[in-house]
């Protein structure tokens, strides 16, 4: 069989789960040895949540790319690696195989070398989608740079502040990237970034969409030019190679930024052997994936799901992983639908708020479109709603392919709570059950666990598995009273969820002060952060309410000194402020100008009214006895948009 570790039946599934949890050294053991190692480890795991400390595979060395890569060449180097679809589905599809893909990444190795970057140290990327960044990441982890991939929907000063965390010398993006009608001209936004930036010494550009740039002299050089330099170094008559770097299993691989309760990103730090262990694993089980698979994720690398489920977890497996530049309404709403029948897709994954949008297109999109090349569907990234499940399951998978609700985060590395396709059941708007190592509890708000079934809690884990983040980048007690702080001995997940009789999780959404707008993880005092910018505003405070279509929408409440212009222009003006300060994916739904806002007389804003307001409920608000001002409650809900 191709994948030893391939789980076929529930009977498999219960004795994994049992062994996972009974030996899990010897569990993991047995799943670690079938991938490539320079050096075995000496010990599997070592671990507390008190620091927390966790440590897989200790003292192992091995380089990831040797993995994704070098270790398929001599049997599978023609199989497609990557099938890249162009933002226009009239330009070229890119088909880049093991070779290929070996070819380029020890090119943008030899490239960063080139140009001084050196085990350890940080690059930034912010790139479209384009199969350059796949080279790009896969360079990185080749020489043993860290990579930080920054979404291209960040604007100048969110990359300038996690260019300063990371402290970064080296940025790789590009001109411009195309997203449907759109060019965003990165490398712009870049310069921006920049502006009093005293870290970065190199910047390589790609050339994508030809978007005029300012190349600064001795800083900025060409991607095109220094890979051409690159190509003839690694390239000896015919025979290219690259030798990747020795990494210890704990080595960093990566920093990925994402939002918490507080108004400041954190980078969260994944590392080699137990990131690619467990991202391998889950894709390998979770879709059920097949060799010859065609793996169709629909997420930007820019997120976890795409370093995981685009790159890292396909590659790891020797999958073939599609790559879409553009987005799903363009140039109309059936181009999934396009690509599944134009490339003979078997897996497709993608997220609710991209099937609820979708879903509005009416069936028409679908129409002379051959699905019938589906075998699996996933969702990932919010809880889905019944409605948008069934219709995925009746219109996409016509009823025959199994649906995998995959539960997980930024900081899991992977999925944690999923059914496995075909081969665990599936419940509609259910995550259903743990992956083998994995093991979930619901806490009440004192930390006492809730037993028995059903139930409704806090969800935590008790004990690590391989992809569990490390720490958090340059802070590691910011990492320890984020997620190992508030219950004692347990990972706090931040999600709340309930539990039914069969041991089925169903994921009810964040109970900390973290919105899931279109399945992006947004702090709501990030927010308020960049609204408090604005000269005019005096406080806000933003909530989350039920969105149709993006699940959760932002709803902020100002209190502005006085108005500059109309209200309108107010709100034009703020929405531009939080457009600079994060980007526009942070950018509030509703904004509505109050007199004042709900505060406890300690000052503390009652946020749960707010809630209740931007729901719709204008009566029953609760008790606000505690309240400095009760009377602002009712002035509030007045003015509701
Ligand atoms: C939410 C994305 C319900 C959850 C991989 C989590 C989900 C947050 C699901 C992490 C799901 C993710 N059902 N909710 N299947 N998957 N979530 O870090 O609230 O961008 O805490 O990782 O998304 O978002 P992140």
């Amino acid at each position: 069989m191709a994948y030893p570790y391939q789980i076929r039946s529930l009977d498999e599934y219960k004795a994994a789960y049992e062994k996972s949890v009974n030996d899990p050294e010897a569990f993991w053991s047995s799943v670690a040895e079938h991938f490539h190692w320079r050096k075995k480890w000496d010990r599997v795991l070592e671990w507390n949540f008190k620091e927390p400390n966790v440590k897989w595979f200790l003292n192992g060395k091995l380089n990831i790319t040797e993995n994704c890569i070098d270790r398929y060449l001599p049997e599978m180097g023609e199989k497609p690696a990557i099938i890249w679809e162009p933002n226009n589905p009239e330009d070229r599809v890119r088909v880049v195989t093991y070779n290929r893909l070996h070819k380029r990444v020890c090119q943008v190795a030899q490239m960063l070398k080139n140009n001084g970057v050196k085990k350890g140290d940080r690059v930034c990327i912010y790139m479209g989608m384009v199969p350059e960044l796949a080279y790009a990441i896969l360079g990185c982890a080749r020489i043993g740079a860290i990579h930080s991939v920054v979404f291209g929907g960040f604007s100048a000063q969110s990359i300038a502040d996690r260019l300063e965390d990371a402290g970064a010398e080296f940025i790789i993006t590009a001109d411009g990237a195309y997203r449907g009608e759109k060019v965003i001209p990165l490398k712009n936004v870049i310069d921006d970034a920049l502006i009093g930036n005293r870290t970065v010494k190199k910047v390589i550009v790609y050339t994508r969409t030809r978007t005029a740039v300012s190349m600064i002299k001795g800083r900025d050089v060409w991607w095109e030019d220094e890979m051409e330099h690159a190509e003839t170094q690694v390239e000896k008559g015919g025979v290219v190679s690259f030798p990747a770097e020795e990494m210890d299993a704990e080595d960093p691989l990566f920093i990925l930024y994402t939002s918490g309760s507080t108004g400041k990103p954190k980078g969260v730090v994944h590392t080699c052997a137990g990131y690619m262990i467990w991202t391998a694993y889950t894709f390998v089980n979770v879709f059920q994936y097949q060799p010859g698979d065609i793996h169709f994720c629909t997420a930007d690398i820019g997120w976890i799901t795409g370093h995981s489920y685009i790159v890292y977890g396909p590659l790891a497996a020797g999958a073939t992983s599609v790559m879409f530049e553009g987005v799903p309404t363009w140039p109309n709403a059936g181009r999934f639908w396009e690509i599944v029948d134009k490339h003979k897709v078997n897996i497709l994954y993608t997220a609710p708020t991209a099937i609820r949008s979708l879903m509005g297109f009416g069936l028409k999109p679908l129409e002379g479109k051959d699905l019938s090349t589906l075998k699996v569907l996933g969702t990932v990234g919010e809880p889905i709603n019944e409605e948008a499940w069934h219709w995925y399951d009746e219109h996409i998978g016509k009823g025959r392919c199994p649906i995998v609700d995959t539960w997980w985060q930024t900081e899991t590395g992977g999925t944690l709570i999923s059914n496995l396709a075909g081969v665990t059941p599936a419940k509609p708007s259910w995550a259903t059950l743990p992956m083998p190592g994995v093991q979930p509890v619901l806490v009440d708000e004192n930390g006492t666990e809730i037993t028995g079934n059903p139930a409704a809690g806090n969800l935590c884990i008790k004990a690590p598995w391989p992809g569990i983040l490390r720490t958090t980048y340059g802070d590691h007690e910011r990492c320890r009273k984020t997620y190992f702080s508030t219950y004692e001995d347990l990972y706090f997940t931040g999600d709340g969820a309930l539990r039914d009789e069969e041991g089925n999780y169903r994921i009810t959404g964040r109970v900390d002060d973290v919105l899931n707008v279109s399945g992006h993880r947004i702090g709501t005092a990030e927010v308020e952060n960049a609204i408090n910018m604005h000269s005019d505003v005096v406080e806000s405070a933003v909530v989350g309410y039920p969105h149709d279509i993006k699940g959760q929408g932002i709803y902020a409440y100002v209190i502005c000194q006085h108005m500059h212009g109309s209200q309108d222009d107010m709100r034009q003006n703020i929405l531009q402020t939080v457009s600079r300060i994060i980007g526009p994916i942070a950018k509030p739904d509703k904004i509505q100008f109050v007199p004042g806002l709900p505060k406890t007389r300690s000052g503390k804003i009652m946020r749960r009214i707010l809630r209740k307001i931007a729901e719709g409920e204008s009566h029953n608000f609760g008790d606000t006895t505690t309240l400095l001002d009760p009377a602002v409650v009712e002035e509030i809900a007045k003015g509701k948009l």
